[in-house]
């Protein structure tokens, strides 16, 4: 048995830190071994959003493991992998036609794009391989998926292993690389996409791949409305496939059940991820339209790569019993209802000097941090402000997703939000009441009040 005084064979993050034990979770609630509530401000890492603790959909857990845990795709189909692909693809509203399940986001981009390449093979164009993608994307860890993402920091050390595709710049209003302002912009930042793909060959180029609204890189910053019509236009001119990365969006986060349906555009790939179980089971899935399924099965007539836990009966069944749970308590339009709540209250948080942007959609929301607020300044990446920022609330019973480097990777704070979809009003204003405070804490700590 472990004891405090033996050292961890834990591998962590932060090889320094004294981690708190946590020991269960109930509805926007997380509890340590000390009995310490917190809340879960950020939904782990905007994963839970039916909440934490609900029996049904443990026992579903329990009941499929009895039936059957396992079995291998090459083998068998199951009812719940049969009912949750249907289910997902009818989310849709029938724009995705086919599903495929792996265990994480990052297996899932990884699909997305081998999907993108089969899909080509069998259209008659094998010439076309290369991924572009953007600045500030995140589309996960593996190298594939690093090749594809933008954050800086996350892909530094590792550029050696990385592909070489080109990335645009991001749709980022507060700091648009083109100095505009969305209301007098020309999209620039979609048209570069047409650029790039002309520099580089249209005949090269396989799909594009984003997040309909950004996820940790950028905290929750929002295209403009029109940006994704734009970026269709130029992929269907090109025969680019336009991959949409609704890991983090998806399953409702944004007030609606995908966050494409905040934009004029369809995607012909989709990949999805945490939201899908809730944190119930390690799940995500790549989705591919009719007419992509339909070149697949009508020329080569498979899709050979996958991984060993793809679309398991176990995560299928968590997945199909958190789904229905969104479904039956109405926790999409709880989502939409509770984040114009929270955005409202946030507001009042501009009265900090540090405050620079509040953004974001339902409960998917982002704060940024500056030095000034005219100016745009970033805070000196030295004084870790978002982390410290992370750390008081947490001492306080707040959970926030802390982040960084989005000034073109240099500096820039900011801190994510994304609590599980139940939570109340009088939640809401207990986790901007404590935000509040920790900024407080925090200005002052580091001179700027
Ligand atoms: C948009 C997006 N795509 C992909 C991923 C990678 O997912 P995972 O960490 O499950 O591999 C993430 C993770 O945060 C994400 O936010």
């Amino acid at each position: 048995m472990w004891k405090e005084t033996m050292k961890t064979h834990i591998l962590n993050t932060d090889m320094h830190k004294k981690y708190p034990y946590v020991e269960r979770g109930e509805g926007i609630y997380l509890y340590d071994e000390e009995g310490k509530r917190y809340i879960d401000g950020a939904g782990g890492t905007i994963v839970v959003n039916t909440g934490h603790g609900i029996k049904e959909i443990a026992r579903v857990l329990k009941d499929q493991a009895e039936k059957i845990a396992f079995s291998y795709r090459v083998d068998f189909n199951s009812r719940p992998l049969e009912e949750l692909a249907a289910k997902t693809c009818e989310a849709t509203g029938g724009k995705m036609d086919k599903a495929f399940f792996v265990s994480s986001g990052s297996e899932a981009t990884e699909l997305c794009v081998k999907l993108a390449r089969k899909y080509h093979l069998d259209n008659g164009a094998p010439s076309k391989y290369k991924v572009f993608s953007r600045w500030h994307a995140y589309h996960g860890i593996t190298n594939g998926a690093l090749s594809w993402s933008g954050m800086y920091h996350r892909r530094k050390d590792y550029i050696p292993y990385l592909l070489d595709f080109n990335h645009i710049p991001p749709a980022y209003c507060y700091r648009c690389w083109f100095e505009q302002t969305p209301e007098n912009c020309n999209l620039e930042c979609a048209g570069a996409l047409e650029d790039v793909i002309q520099a580089e060959g249209p005949e090269t180029v396989s799909a594009f791949i984003a997040e309909p609204i950004s996820g940790t890189s950028l905290c929750a910053a929002v295209p403009r409305v029109d940006y994704f019509e734009r970026i269709r236009e130029i992929c269907d001119r090109y025969d680019v496939l336009l991959i949409l990365d609704e890991v983090m969006t998806g399953f409702g986060r944004t007030g609606k059940f995908f966050a494409f349906e905040h934009f004029n555009a369809t995607p012909d790939i989709m990949a999805i991820g945490k939201g899908v179980t809730g944190g119930y089971y390690a799940m995500a899935g790549a989705m591919i339209s009719a007419n992509i399924a339909d070149t697949i099965a009508d020329n080569s007539g498979n899709f050979g790569p996958g991984h060993t836990y793809a679309g398991n009966p176990l995560g299928c069944a968590v997945g199909l019993k958190n789904m229905e749970y969104l479904e039956k308590h109405k926790l999409v339009e709880r989502c939409a209802g509770m984040g114009e709540y929270a955005f409202k209250r946030l507001e009042e948080l501009r009265k900090h000097p540090t405050v620079g942007d509040i953004r974001g959609k339902g409960l998917q929301i982002g704060l940024e941090f500056v030095k000034n607020q005219e100016t745009k300044e970033t805070i000196d990446p030295q004084l870790m402000f978002s982390q410290r920022l992370h750390d008081e609330a947490m001492s306080r019973g707040l959970i926030i997703q802390a982040s960084s480097g989005c000034n073109r990777g240099q500096s820039g704070d900011m801190i994510q939000l994304g609590p599980p979809y139940i939570i109340t009003e009088e939640q809401i204003d207990d986790l901007v009441s404590i935000l509040d405070n920790s900024l407080s804490v925090i200005e002052k700590e580091v001179g700027f009040t």
